[in-house]
Protein backbone atom coordinates (compact mmCIF):
# COMPACT_ATOMS: atom_id res chain seq x y z
CA UNK A 1 0.00 0.00 0.00
CA UNK A 2 0.99 3.63 -0.25
CA UNK A 3 0.09 6.36 1.97
CA UNK A 4 1.07 10.17 0.03
CA UNK A 5 4.07 8.71 -1.93
CA UNK A 6 5.42 6.33 1.02
CA UNK A 7 5.35 2.72 -0.01
CA UNK A 8 4.50 0.72 2.76
CA UNK A 9 5.33 -3.27 2.60
CA UNK A 10 3.16 -5.09 4.98
CA UNK A 11 -0.62 -3.57 5.98
CA UNK A 12 0.41 -3.91 9.76
CA UNK A 13 1.22 -1.11 11.57
CA UNK A 14 2.60 -0.26 15.07
CA UNK A 15 0.22 1.90 16.66
CA UNK A 16 1.32 5.63 19.01
CA UNK A 17 1.20 4.64 22.40
CA UNK A 18 2.41 7.06 25.20
CA UNK A 19 4.90 5.46 27.40
CA UNK A 20 5.05 2.48 25.04
CA UNK A 21 6.10 3.56 21.61
CA UNK A 22 9.54 5.06 21.97
CA UNK A 23 12.71 4.48 20.16
CA UNK A 24 13.85 1.15 21.66
CA UNK A 25 10.10 -1.33 21.06
CA UNK A 26 9.54 0.55 18.17
CA UNK A 27 13.31 -0.75 16.28
CA UNK A 28 11.89 -4.41 17.84
CA UNK A 29 8.38 -3.79 16.40
CA UNK A 30 10.37 -3.18 12.80
CA UNK A 31 12.62 -5.89 12.89
CA UNK A 32 10.04 -7.91 13.32
CA UNK A 33 8.15 -7.05 10.61
CA UNK A 34 5.79 -4.15 11.56
CA UNK A 35 5.43 -2.03 8.16
CA UNK A 36 5.50 1.32 9.65
CA UNK A 37 5.33 2.30 13.48
CA UNK A 38 4.21 5.86 15.37
CA UNK A 39 5.35 7.51 17.97
CA UNK A 40 3.64 8.55 20.74
CA UNK A 41 1.61 11.35 20.23
CA UNK A 42 3.43 15.09 21.16
CA UNK A 43 2.31 17.86 21.78
CA UNK A 44 2.62 20.64 19.75
CA UNK A 45 3.22 23.40 22.22
CA UNK A 46 6.24 21.46 23.62
CA UNK A 47 7.65 21.40 20.25
CA UNK A 48 7.18 25.02 19.23
CA UNK A 49 8.57 25.55 22.86
CA UNK A 50 11.92 23.06 21.48
CA UNK A 51 10.83 21.50 24.86
CA UNK A 52 14.40 18.97 25.57
CA UNK A 53 11.48 16.01 26.95
CA UNK A 54 9.27 16.95 24.03
CA UNK A 55 11.62 16.41 21.39
CA UNK A 56 13.42 13.50 22.80
CA UNK A 57 10.13 11.67 21.93
CA UNK A 58 10.07 12.42 18.10
CA UNK A 59 14.08 11.28 18.02
CA UNK A 60 13.90 8.18 15.69
CA UNK A 61 16.77 5.95 13.54
CA UNK A 62 16.93 5.78 9.68
CA UNK A 63 15.90 1.87 10.23
CA UNK A 64 12.44 2.95 11.69
CA UNK A 65 11.32 4.08 8.35
CA UNK A 66 8.58 4.17 7.44
CA UNK A 67 7.42 6.09 10.96
CA UNK A 68 4.83 8.30 11.72
CA UNK A 69 5.65 11.61 13.87
CA UNK A 70 1.81 12.60 15.60
CA UNK A 71 1.19 15.41 17.12
CA UNK A 72 -1.39 17.35 19.14
CA UNK A 73 -2.72 20.35 19.99
CA UNK A 74 -5.88 22.57 19.56
CA UNK A 75 -5.09 25.44 16.89
CA UNK A 76 -4.00 25.50 13.55
CA UNK A 77 -1.33 28.09 14.54
CA UNK A 78 0.65 25.90 16.50
CA UNK A 79 0.08 22.76 15.03
CA UNK A 80 1.26 24.40 11.61
CA UNK A 81 3.81 25.65 13.37
CA UNK A 82 4.97 22.46 15.16
CA UNK A 83 4.08 20.59 11.99
CA UNK A 84 6.73 22.39 10.19
CA UNK A 85 9.21 22.36 12.75
CA UNK A 86 8.89 18.28 12.77
CA UNK A 87 9.21 18.08 9.04
CA UNK A 88 12.37 20.26 8.74
CA UNK A 89 14.06 19.05 11.82
CA UNK A 90 13.38 15.28 11.86
CA UNK A 91 11.90 14.46 8.27
CA UNK A 92 9.67 11.91 9.03
CA UNK A 93 7.73 9.89 6.17
CA UNK A 94 4.50 10.62 7.90
CA UNK A 95 2.93 13.54 10.21
CA UNK A 96 -0.02 11.87 11.78
CA UNK A 97 -2.70 14.54 13.49
CA UNK A 98 -3.63 12.81 16.92
CA UNK A 99 -7.71 13.52 16.77
CA UNK A 100 -8.50 10.44 19.15
CA UNK A 101 -7.20 11.13 22.85
CA UNK A 102 -9.70 10.74 24.78
CA UNK A 103 -7.85 12.18 28.07
CA UNK A 104 -9.58 14.91 29.86
CA UNK A 105 -6.68 16.66 30.87
CA UNK A 106 -5.75 16.66 26.70
CA UNK A 107 -9.67 17.26 25.86
CA UNK A 108 -10.53 20.02 28.13
CA UNK A 109 -7.76 21.93 26.41
CA UNK A 110 -9.18 21.21 23.02
CA UNK A 111 -6.73 18.82 22.01
CA UNK A 112 -6.49 15.19 20.72
CA UNK A 113 -10.53 14.21 20.17
CA UNK A 114 -11.90 17.56 21.24
CA UNK A 115 -11.78 18.40 17.74
CA UNK A 116 -14.96 15.63 17.36
CA UNK A 117 -17.16 17.98 18.85
CA UNK A 118 -15.84 21.27 16.44
CA UNK A 119 -15.57 19.97 12.87
CA UNK A 120 -14.85 23.68 12.41
CA UNK A 121 -11.80 23.38 14.75
CA UNK A 122 -11.06 20.11 12.86
CA UNK A 123 -10.87 21.36 9.36
CA UNK A 124 -9.09 25.11 10.64
CA UNK A 125 -6.20 22.77 12.28
CA UNK A 126 -6.33 20.06 9.50
CA UNK A 127 -5.73 22.48 6.76
CA UNK A 128 -3.07 24.29 8.68
CA UNK A 129 -0.53 21.46 9.38
CA UNK A 130 -1.34 20.08 5.54
CA UNK A 131 -0.56 23.67 3.85
CA UNK A 132 2.38 23.87 6.06
CA UNK A 133 4.58 20.31 4.95
CA UNK A 134 3.11 20.10 1.45
CA UNK A 135 6.05 17.61 0.94
CA UNK A 136 5.49 15.01 3.35
CA UNK A 137 2.00 12.94 3.90
CA UNK A 138 -0.64 13.83 6.56
CA UNK A 139 -2.71 11.42 8.36
CA UNK A 140 -5.03 11.87 11.04
CA UNK A 141 -5.55 8.68 13.59
CA UNK A 142 -9.65 9.57 15.27
CA UNK A 143 -11.92 7.98 17.20
CA UNK A 144 -15.80 7.55 15.71
CA UNK A 145 -17.09 10.28 17.51
CA UNK A 146 -17.22 12.28 20.53
CA UNK A 147 -20.22 10.40 22.09
CA UNK A 148 -23.22 7.73 20.68
CA UNK A 149 -25.34 10.73 20.09
CA UNK A 150 -22.66 12.34 17.58
CA UNK A 151 -20.86 10.05 15.48
CA UNK A 152 -18.87 11.48 13.07
CA UNK A 153 -18.49 8.72 10.67
CA UNK A 154 -18.26 8.93 7.40
CA UNK A 155 -18.96 12.67 7.12
CA UNK A 156 -15.54 13.72 8.19
CA UNK A 157 -13.82 11.12 5.82
CA UNK A 158 -14.67 13.19 3.11
CA UNK A 159 -13.75 16.24 4.80
CA UNK A 160 -10.36 15.29 5.33
CA UNK A 161 -9.52 13.60 2.21
CA UNK A 162 -10.68 16.39 0.09
CA UNK A 163 -8.67 18.85 2.97
CA UNK A 164 -5.45 16.60 1.41
CA UNK A 165 -5.36 13.92 4.19
CA UNK A 166 -3.51 11.20 2.65
CA UNK A 167 -4.60 8.36 5.03
CA UNK A 168 -7.53 7.90 8.26
CA UNK A 169 -6.80 5.48 10.96
CA UNK A 170 -10.07 4.51 12.76
CA UNK A 171 -10.30 3.60 15.93
CA UNK A 172 -13.38 2.76 16.42
CA UNK A 173 -14.84 3.72 19.72
CA UNK A 174 -16.28 7.00 20.99
CA UNK A 175 -13.71 9.39 22.87
CA UNK A 176 -16.66 9.26 26.10
CA UNK A 177 -16.29 5.23 25.91
CA UNK A 178 -12.10 5.72 26.53
CA UNK A 179 -11.91 1.89 26.32
CA UNK A 180 -15.31 0.57 27.32
CA UNK A 181 -17.84 -1.68 25.25
CA UNK A 182 -15.99 -3.24 22.18
CA UNK A 183 -14.47 -1.04 19.03
CA UNK A 184 -17.36 -1.05 16.29
CA UNK A 185 -15.52 -2.45 13.29
CA UNK A 186 -18.91 -1.59 10.92
CA UNK A 187 -17.67 2.26 10.77
CA UNK A 188 -14.00 1.02 9.57
CA UNK A 189 -16.57 -0.66 6.51
CA UNK A 190 -18.60 2.79 6.26
CA UNK A 191 -15.05 4.83 6.27
CA UNK A 192 -13.89 2.98 3.55
CA UNK A 193 -16.45 3.07 1.45
CA UNK A 194 -16.86 6.78 2.11
CA UNK A 195 -13.51 7.98 0.76
CA UNK A 196 -10.50 6.94 -1.56
CA UNK A 197 -7.71 7.22 0.21
CA UNK A 198 -6.29 4.11 2.82
CA UNK A 199 -8.03 3.63 5.50
CA UNK A 200 -6.55 2.14 8.49
CA UNK A 201 -8.63 -0.21 11.06
CA UNK A 202 -7.90 -0.13 14.80
CA UNK A 203 -9.43 -1.39 17.56
CA UNK A 204 -9.62 -4.74 19.74
CA UNK A 205 -7.47 -6.67 17.46
CA UNK A 206 -5.63 -9.20 19.76
CA UNK A 207 -4.60 -12.14 17.70
CA UNK A 208 -3.29 -12.98 13.91
CA UNK A 209 -7.07 -14.32 13.90
CA UNK A 210 -8.66 -10.90 14.54
CA UNK A 211 -6.24 -9.13 12.34
CA UNK A 212 -7.37 -11.19 9.04
CA UNK A 213 -11.42 -10.90 10.58
CA UNK A 214 -10.61 -7.41 10.29
CA UNK A 215 -9.62 -6.97 7.18
CA UNK A 216 -12.52 -9.32 5.53
CA UNK A 217 -15.20 -7.38 7.65
CA UNK A 218 -14.72 -4.10 6.67
CA UNK A 219 -12.20 -3.96 3.56
CA UNK A 220 -9.38 -1.77 5.36
CA UNK A 221 -5.97 -1.38 3.82
CA UNK A 222 -4.15 -2.00 6.77
CA UNK A 223 -4.93 -2.98 10.47
CA UNK A 224 -3.17 -0.64 12.84
CA UNK A 225 -2.69 -2.65 16.44
CA UNK A 226 -1.85 -1.07 19.75
CA UNK A 227 -2.48 -3.65 23.22
CA UNK A 228 -1.36 -6.64 21.99
CA UNK A 229 1.77 -5.62 20.48
CA UNK A 230 2.90 -4.81 24.01
CA UNK A 231 5.54 -6.94 25.34
CA UNK A 232 5.09 -8.92 22.04
CA UNK A 233 6.95 -7.71 18.96
CA UNK A 234 6.17 -11.02 17.34
CA UNK A 235 3.09 -10.33 16.61
CA UNK A 236 4.33 -8.69 13.22
CA UNK A 237 6.15 -11.95 12.44
CA UNK A 238 3.26 -14.01 12.35
CA UNK A 239 1.35 -11.38 10.99
CA UNK A 240 3.40 -10.70 8.15
CA UNK A 241 3.58 -14.56 8.07
CA UNK A 242 -0.02 -15.12 7.30
CA UNK A 243 -0.50 -12.17 5.21
CA UNK A 244 2.48 -13.44 2.75
CA UNK A 245 0.85 -16.99 2.88
CA UNK A 246 4.34 -18.33 4.53
CA UNK A 247 4.72 -20.69 7.45
CA UNK A 248 3.38 -19.60 10.72
CA UNK A 249 6.87 -19.22 12.86
CA UNK A 250 6.96 -20.91 15.85
CA UNK A 251 5.42 -18.91 19.46
CA UNK A 252 8.53 -17.37 21.27
CA UNK A 253 10.36 -19.69 23.62
CA UNK A 254 11.58 -18.78 26.73
CA UNK A 255 14.78 -17.81 25.78
CA UNK A 256 13.47 -15.77 22.66
CA UNK A 257 11.73 -14.00 25.65
CA UNK A 258 14.65 -13.27 27.86
CA UNK A 259 16.59 -12.34 25.23
CA UNK A 260 14.33 -9.77 23.60
CA UNK A 261 13.85 -8.67 27.43
CA UNK A 262 17.92 -7.92 27.02
CA UNK A 263 17.82 -5.99 24.12
CA UNK A 264 15.14 -4.00 24.65
CA UNK A 265 16.70 -2.97 28.49
CA UNK A 266 20.14 -2.37 26.56
CA UNK A 267 18.17 -0.03 23.67
CA UNK A 268 16.89 1.60 26.57
CA UNK A 269 19.85 2.10 28.90
CA UNK A 270 21.65 3.31 25.70
CA UNK A 271 19.21 5.82 24.58
CA UNK A 272 17.68 7.26 27.87
CA UNK A 273 20.11 6.59 30.60
CA UNK A 274 19.92 4.60 33.68
CA UNK A 275 17.59 6.20 36.05
CA UNK A 276 14.87 6.51 33.18
CA UNK A 277 15.43 3.29 31.21
CA UNK A 278 15.58 0.98 34.55
CA UNK A 279 12.07 2.73 35.40
CA UNK A 280 10.40 2.50 31.51
CA UNK A 281 12.05 -0.90 31.55
CA UNK A 282 9.43 -2.41 34.47
CA UNK A 283 6.40 -1.52 32.41
CA UNK A 284 7.97 -3.54 29.51
CA UNK A 285 9.08 -6.02 31.63
CA UNK A 286 5.71 -6.84 32.99
CA UNK A 287 4.34 -6.88 29.93
CA UNK A 288 6.60 -9.29 28.44
CA UNK A 289 6.77 -11.64 31.29
CA UNK A 290 3.72 -13.64 31.88
CA UNK A 291 1.74 -16.79 30.68
CA UNK A 292 4.17 -19.06 31.51
CA UNK A 293 4.28 -21.35 34.61
CA UNK A 294 6.35 -19.08 37.31
CA UNK A 295 6.46 -15.86 35.03
CA UNK A 296 4.40 -14.04 37.95
CA UNK A 297 7.77 -14.38 40.28
CA UNK A 298 9.93 -13.44 37.69
CA UNK A 299 7.92 -10.80 36.60
CA UNK A 300 7.58 -9.71 40.66
CA UNK A 301 11.39 -9.54 41.01
CA UNK A 302 12.12 -7.53 38.13
CA UNK A 303 9.21 -4.70 37.95
CA UNK A 304 10.34 -4.63 41.94
CA UNK A 305 14.28 -4.53 41.75
CA UNK A 306 15.12 -1.64 43.46
CA UNK A 307 17.55 -0.34 40.65
CA UNK A 308 20.30 -1.54 37.91
CA UNK A 309 22.31 -3.78 39.56
CA UNK A 310 19.16 -6.06 41.06
CA UNK A 311 17.31 -5.55 37.43
CA UNK A 312 20.54 -7.63 36.01
CA UNK A 313 20.92 -10.40 38.89
CA UNK A 314 16.95 -10.85 38.40
CA UNK A 315 17.24 -10.92 34.36
CA UNK A 316 20.44 -13.25 34.56
CA UNK A 317 17.88 -15.71 36.80
CA UNK A 318 15.35 -15.27 34.28
CA UNK A 319 18.09 -16.17 31.29
CA UNK A 320 19.86 -19.31 33.08
CA UNK A 321 16.11 -20.44 33.71
CA UNK A 322 15.16 -20.02 30.18
CA UNK A 323 18.14 -21.57 29.38
CA UNK A 324 17.34 -25.02 30.99
CA UNK A 325 13.54 -25.42 31.19
CA UNK A 326 11.25 -26.32 28.81
CA UNK A 327 8.71 -24.57 29.90
CA UNK A 328 6.44 -22.71 26.66
CA UNK A 329 5.21 -19.86 27.01
CA UNK A 330 1.12 -19.77 26.71
CA UNK A 331 1.32 -17.09 23.35
C1 LIG B 1 -0.81 2.81 26.83
C2 LIG B 1 -1.51 3.39 25.63
C3 LIG B 1 -1.10 4.62 25.14
C4 LIG B 1 -1.72 5.17 24.00
N1 LIG B 1 -1.23 6.35 23.49
C5 LIG B 1 -1.73 6.81 22.31
C6 LIG B 1 -1.14 7.93 21.65
O1 LIG B 1 -0.16 8.52 22.11
N2 LIG B 1 -1.72 8.35 20.48
C7 LIG B 1 -2.81 7.71 19.91
O2 LIG B 1 -3.28 8.11 18.85
N3 LIG B 1 -3.36 6.64 20.53
C8 LIG B 1 -2.85 6.17 21.68
N4 LIG B 1 -3.37 5.04 22.23
C9 LIG B 1 -4.49 4.36 21.56
C10 LIG B 1 -3.98 3.24 20.65
O3 LIG B 1 -3.15 3.75 19.62
C11 LIG B 1 -5.16 2.47 20.01
O4 LIG B 1 -5.93 3.36 19.25
C12 LIG B 1 -6.07 1.81 21.04
O5 LIG B 1 -5.32 1.21 22.08
C13 LIG B 1 -6.94 0.74 20.38
O6 LIG B 1 -6.14 -0.23 19.75
P1 LIG B 1 -5.89 -1.71 20.41
O7 LIG B 1 -7.24 -2.31 20.64
O8 LIG B 1 -5.07 -2.42 19.37
O9 LIG B 1 -5.18 -1.51 21.71
C14 LIG B 1 -2.79 4.49 23.37
C15 LIG B 1 -3.21 3.26 23.90
C16 LIG B 1 -2.59 2.70 24.99
C17 LIG B 1 -3.04 1.35 25.49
Amino acid sequence: MKIGSVNIEVPVFLAPMAGITDYPFRILCKEMGAGAVYSEFVSADGIIRENTKTLDLICFEETERPIGIQIFGNDGETMSQAAKYVVDRFRPDILDINYGCPVPKVTKKGGGSAALQDLCLMDDITVAVVESVPEVPVTVKMRAGWNHETIVIPEVGERLQNIGVKAIALHPRTSKQRYTGKADWSYIKILKESVSIPVIGNGDVCTIDDMMRMFDETGCDAVMVARAAQGNPWFFREAKARLEGQLIPSPPSLLDIANMCIRHFDLLLENRGERTGTNLMRKHFSNYIKGFPGASIFRQKLVTAPGLAEMRIALNEFIDTAKTAELKPAF
